[in-house]
């Protein structure tokens, strides 16, 4: 019988090996996961925990906040806060960033998150999850700001997501490639369940909100037309498409069988950069497509090149299967 390999194990194993993971990030990490089985469990109870519904509060976006959102917040940042892996955490549910306690001990990474993404789903018992990203706290200085978060997705040492659907998985990269695990209920936890992911570089299959259309740039436009005229159309093909509203499920689904998905700039607030947050966001899962042999891009630019302004700042997203994404891409520059 092959054994069963925990997420526990992954991680001293992947440290063993090549050091990739520090005691303190292997910590950090395994915190993270503890937190998501807390969350996993708070949205599995739905009406019976009382979790569903708004909060009746917006956050820094000025989008509504569900109860589940705030939930998921308190979760990660209880979580996470005495463990003294971290200096600081940010989340798109908090306006500043949350320095960890002085009564604390303090680490030297910073921890990112989205704690419910897909918060439109909740209400209606569709897939959503939890994305994360963590990076070094700049060496120097005194104490921690927000300056030391606005760091170039390239420099992230993890990433990961974890998916409440049908199972629930979490979804990691530490730079040598993306491994999933699948919550094991019964012993309460991650046990490895897929390793050295790929996505196929061609795909017949896109995800876009298709109700924006009237607002879309020309190039992306121009692609999607492509796609919809199928097997007549310069494509010379049927395209499929898929919309889940949450990022995760979309990003899952195209780590597991390819696809592209987009969520581009359009015309309903020409000021806004995109709908998505760079940095816990688009950064994440970026680098976990990179890390799984597709493109990341925001139609001109590596996503992971885009050297970050703000906080919460947001970001077109054009990501998956790499012939695709390199196609759209290239229409932005034609
Ligand atoms: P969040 O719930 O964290 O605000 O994120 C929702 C995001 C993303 O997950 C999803 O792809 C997109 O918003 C859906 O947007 P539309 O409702 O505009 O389709
Ligand atoms: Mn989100
Ligand atoms: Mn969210």
């Amino acid at each position: 019988m092959t054994p069963r390999i925990s997420l526990t194990r992954y991680l001293v194993e992947k440290q063993r090996v090549d050091d990739r993971i520090p005691s303190d990030l292997r910590l950090l990490l395994e915190v993270v996961a503890r937190a998501c089985k807390g969350i996993s469990h708070a949205v599995n109870k739905g009406a019976l925990g009382d979790v569903l519904g708004s909060a009746g509060t917006d956050n820094v976006q000025g989008e509504v906040q569900k109860k589940l959102d705030i939930i998921a917040n308190e979760v990660l940042i209880e979580a996470n806060e005495w463990g003294g892996h971290l200096a600081a955490m940010a989340s798109e549910e908090m306006e500043g960033i949350y320095v960890v306690p002085n009564r604390y001990p303090k680490g030297e990474y910073l921890l990112l998150f989205d704690p419910l993404d897909g918060s439109s789903n909740i209400d209606v018992n569709v897939s959503i999850g939890t994305i994360f990203s963590v990076l070094k706290k700049p060496e120097g200085g005194h104490g921690v700001s927000e300056q030391d978060f606005l760091q170039a997705g390239s420099r992230q040492v993890a990433a990961g997501y974890c998916l409440y659907g049908p199972q629930t998985t979490l979804v990691l990269t530490v730079g040598d490639g993306v491994a999933m695990f699948t919550l094991d209920r019964e012993q309460g936890s991650f046990v490895l369940t897929a390793e050295d992911v790929k996505i196929p570089e061609d795909t017949r299959e896109f995800a876009i909100n298709m109700s924006n259309m009237r607002h879309w740039d020309a190039p992306v436009r121009r692609y999607i037309d492509e796609c919809l005229a199928g097997k007549d159309g310069p494509r010379g093909s049927d395209f499929n498409m898929r919309w889940i509203a949450s990022m995760v499920t979309d990003v899952h689904r195209i780590l597991t069988r390819g696809g592209i998905f987009l969520y581009p700039w359009d015309k309903r607030e020409p000021g806004k950069p995109g709908k998505l947050r760079l940095l816990y966001e688009a950064n994440p899962m970026g680098w976990l497509v990179e890390q799984a042999g597709g493109t990341a891009t925001n139609g001109r630019q590596r996503i992971l090149d885009i050297e970050p302004g703000k906080l919460h700042e947001r970001v077109s997203v054009i990501l998956g299967s790499r012939n695709e994404v390199e196609r759209v891409t290239g229409y932005h520059a034609s």
